[in-house]
């Protein structure tokens, strides 16, 4: 294809994403692909200079104003930023800067906050007036609902503060605000956001600045427009410590690099830990530290050359979803999976990701055929994030849960309120081959040698009809399992023999209770000590359990409630399953004794294991959840929603230096 051709197809794709990412916050491509595209353009017309016009996408900066809102003229120009895809890309920013800038140069490390970006005018230390982006040089303003946003502040801190100031940042939505978002969303029947990024950036251009104010919004400032008025400033990590002395958020993880090395290494470093923190971030801007340095290099076009943005490997990309099929879970939930054409996310192949459930499928309006949108993030299982319907082009039908389960055929019930259909029948092989995998894991019962494939062929043949069948399961029976010799034998049933001594909270955890994990187990142990005194225990009893909230414990009661249950708990004692564990005895004179203690975020001397282990030895007690009882809440690093309960409910709040002195 002749270059004029493709550079003027470019220029449309690109103008057209633009325009649904940013005007429709509606984005049909993923970041990678835009990326990919925007950057065939820039090589091409970097081989075609006398091709390039003013209107190309590669003369503007980011997007186009829509008109519901009044114009905002920025102070100075706010640029945008080259991209840097891996270290070498770094590397050659790095020798383009040197050698420009005839000397050696420190930089700043920031992380990239993946939300929208604002710019806010300060009139003798009071905030006038605020706008997004928009071209770079107007944005559309939005002043009333950035007033909403709680960070931001409306007068400047210090008398000192310049005669007139443009600061920029980043709006951005908490994951965990999101999430709250969503699940409100959803049980509001519309449809939830697909990413936070896009949830903020709706949020700003609301019409309506309550709605904005809904939404919970956070801010991090990154730097000063007019920083040539600012003189008390000669580096942009000065910037950053001027901007926090005035009242500002600065991201925490702001660090000063003496070389691009170092640089590459803060990279790599948050390319792996980004899940931890409770915001998204794409990347890190590097930018040239010294302001003389920056005014030394300019800028090429729209983009400075004192700055690049490093991308973290794309998380999302696009595919065929080829089918759904159903699984049944452990406590016979049907969950439909969406088999995907192979396409790699970040250096995995994903074939299958989750679809939730039905009313996930249906308010996103995913349909067999389609090709969709994936993401994986992190640790956790991929997901459908919904369909690219400017692709879909013939009518698909749409996607029905079926009324049966699919493995034994028994009815499938979704309860009113509900989202998850389920099967109906405790006896089907897949809830029971899901219950003995739980079971036996690692956090349970730990029996080593049954595996997925063993507990696939022990459920199959029948060998193992309930969790209390693996006790009774001898020699004679094993040699029923095809490709089993006398030597697996003879270490499994070893193993299932020592499994017997692994103790009350391990048991609990292992029988699958619903909403019963380790944790809630462990407490239910501490409270209770023995199987039978849980058997025995009211609602109100386990209720009153500090951290089992009124879900848990009627989901307790309901499972000891049931016959076969109690049936099969008869059988693993008569195995010689060990059911009690010591009651923990408090310390009646540690300096905890008596208290309870919620903890959350990161700690950086102890893990929270350690943590929770030093408040037991001194009377305390630690809990999962912050209610009115609570009586501290220790705050780490990246304090989850439970920082802000605490803060609503006026409970004492604790860093971790607070908790040192008071074990102390
Ligand atoms: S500096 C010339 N710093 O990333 C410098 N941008 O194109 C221009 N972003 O949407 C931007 N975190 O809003 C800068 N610490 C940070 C940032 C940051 C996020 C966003 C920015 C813009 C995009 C850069």
């Amino acid at each position: 294809m002749p270059a004029a051709k493709r550079i003027q197809e470019l220029r449309e794709t690109i103008e057209d994403a633009n325009y649904q990412y940013h005007v429709l916050d509606n984005p049909q491509i993923s970041d990678a692909e835009y990326d990919a595209l925007f950057r065939e353009l820039v090589d091409l017309e970097a081989g075609h200079p006398d091709l390039v016009t003013p209107d190309s996408p590669t003369q503007r900066v980011g997007s186009i104003a829509s008109e519901r809102f009044p114009a905002y003229e920025h102070a100075r120009p706010m640029l945008s930023l080259s991209n840097a895809f891996d270290a070498d890309e770094l590397r050659s920013f790095d020798a383009r800067v040197r050698k420009l800038a005839g000397s050696d140069v420190d930089y700043v490390a920031e992380l990239k906050i993946d939300g929208l970006a604002v710019s806010l005018q300060y009139d003798r230390g009071m905030l006038q007036r605020g706008g997004t982006r928009g071209d770079g040089r107007i944005g559309e303003e939005v002043t009333p609902n950035l007033r909403t946003v709680n960070a931001i502040p409306l007068r400047l801190r210090d008398k000192n503060a310049p005669a007139f100031l443009e600061a920029r940042g980043e709006v951005y939505l908490r994951k965990s605000d999101f999430e709250k978002l969503n699940a409100n969303r959803e049980r509001a029947g519309v449809p939830p956001f697909a990413n936070p990024r896009n949830a903020a950036s709706g949020a700003v251009r609301q019409l309506d600045p309550k709605l904005t104010a809904e939404r919970k919004l956070s801010f991090f400032a990154y730097g000063i427009g007019n920083i040539d008025e600012v003189r008390q400033v000669q580096t942009q990590f000065e910037a950053l410590e001027f901007l926090k002395r005035i009242g500002f958020a600065v991201n925490p993880y702001v660090t000063r690099c003496d070389d691009i090395e170092a640089v590459i290494a803060f990279c790599s470093d948050w390319e792996t830990r980004r899940d931890s923190l409770d915001y998204e971030i794409d990347g890190v801007v590097v930018k040239v530290n010294p302001l003389a340095m920056q005014t030394k290099l300019g800028s090429v076009g729209k983009d400075p050359r004192w700055a690049t943005a490093y991308k973290f490997k794309a998380r999302e990309a696009r595919t065929k979803l080829l089918d759904i099929v159903i699984t049944v879970g452990r406590t016979g939930t049907l969950n439909p999976n969406a088999v995907l054409s192979p396409v790699p996310i970040g250096g995995v192949t994903v074939r299958n990701a989750t679809l939730h459930n039905e009313e996930y499928i249906h308010s996103n309006d995913i349909r067999i055929g389609d090709t969709v949108v994936v993401m994986r993030a992190g640790d956790v299982i991929p997901r459908v994030v919904g369909p690219v319907l400017s692709e879909r082009k013939d009518k698909l039908p749409v996607f029905r849960m079926p009324q049966r389960c699919p493995v034994c055929g028994a009815d499938a019930d979704r309860p009113e309120g509900e989202a998850m259909s389920r099967c109906t029948n405790a006896a089907c092989p897949a809830q029971v081959l899901e219950r003995v995998k739980h079971f036996v894991s690692r956090g349970a019962m730990d029996i080593e040698g049954i595996g997925d494939v063993m507990a696939t062929q022990l459920t199959e043949l029948r060998l193992v009809k309930d969790i209390a069948d693996i006790y009774a399961l001898t020699s004679e029976k094993l040699e029923k399992v095809p490709r089993t010799g006398e030597k697996t034998i003879a270490n499994l049933l070893r193993n299932i023999e020592e499994s017997k001594s692994r103790g009350l909270v391990r048991l609990l955890t292992g029988l699958g209770i619903r909403f019963v994990g380790s944790q809630t187990a462990q407490i239910l142990a501490d409270d209770f000590g023995s199987i039978e005194a849980l058997e025995e225990a009211t609602v109100d009893a386990l209720k009153s359990s500090e951290g089992v909230g009124p879900e848990v414990a009627s989901s307790v009661h309901l499972f000891f409630a049931q016959r076969a249950n109690r049936e099969m708990i008869e059988r693993l004692r008569g195995s010689g399953v060990q059911m009690t564990a010591p009651r923990r005895r408090r310390s009646q004179t540690g300096a905890l004794a008596g208290k309870t203690l919620v903890l959350t975020g990161t700690l950086s001397g102890m893990t929270r294991e350690e943590a929770a282990e030093l408040i037991a030895q001194a009377g305390g007690k630690v809990s999962g959840s912050v209610s009115k009882k609570t009586d501290y809440v220790v705050v780490g690093d990246e304090p989850g929603s439970k920082y802000s309960k605490a803060q609503q409910l006026g409970v004492a709040i604790l860093d971790e230096a607070g908790l040192d002195k008071l074990l102390k």
